[in-house]
């Protein structure tokens, strides 16, 4: 899979785009993905956060990254600068997403490898990001892209009646 794939800077993320990033996020999440959505996210939601990834992106502050393989969009994911004045250095990592049926394949480890380049070469000091504790394929790609565990709420993550630890990552570039 991997020499078909070919990753894209989303910036100018139209309709297309919209609407097969709604389609992959929100089979992902009725699958019961840990991306942060309880329901399937709908096609304006996602509209807003693109343009919203988009707008960041122009102005250094976010980067927004596609897989495809040919014209079919395989997944997603993006960093946004943090907006507290503080910690304008830092930035999070964000809403990665592989297609169901394009998992294990290599796509994820490319995309977040782009994104975690774009966001070194934009000067970000410190790339965070958290997972839910029983998303093991998800850490165990971040750790092997030199991510390191820095924090750690148990119970944090309530789906239902159940509870997951909510796992804080971090990637130091200035280590
Ligand atoms: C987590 C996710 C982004 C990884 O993307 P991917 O394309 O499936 O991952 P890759 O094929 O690049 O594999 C990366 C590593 O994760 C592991 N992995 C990922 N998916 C796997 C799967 N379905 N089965 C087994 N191992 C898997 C592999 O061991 C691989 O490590 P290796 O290269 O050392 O063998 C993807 O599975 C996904 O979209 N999951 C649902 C949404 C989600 O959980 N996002 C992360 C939120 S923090």
């Amino acid at each position: 899979m991997n020499n078909a794939v070919e990753i894209r800077d989303g910036v100018a993320a139209d309709e297309n785009v919209v609407d097969a990033a709604q389609a992959i996020l929100a089979d992902l999440v009725a699958g019961g993905a840990a991306l942060g959505w309880v329901d399937p996210p709908s096609k304006p939601e996602i509209a807003t956060l693109l343009a919203k990834v988009s707008a960041a992106s122009r102005v250094g502050d976010g980067a927004l990254r596609l897989a495809y393989s040919g014209d079919r969009l395989l997944g997603l994911g993006y960093w946004l600068r943090y907006e507290r004045p503080t910690h304008r250095p830092n930035a999070d990592l964000e809403k990665l997403a592989i297609a169901s049926d394009a998992q294990g394949m290599g796509v994820g480890r490319l995309l977040t490898a782009a994104l975690v380049d774009s966001a070194r070469e934009a000067g970000i000091e410190v790339l965070t990001l958290d997972a839910r504790g029983d998303n093991a394929n998800a850490l165990h790609l971040y750790r092997t892209l030199g991510f390191r565990e820095y924090g750690r709420l148990p119970g944090f993550v309530a789906v239902g009646e159940r509870r997951y630890d909510k796992v804080f990552y971090m990637l130091d570039f200035r280590a």
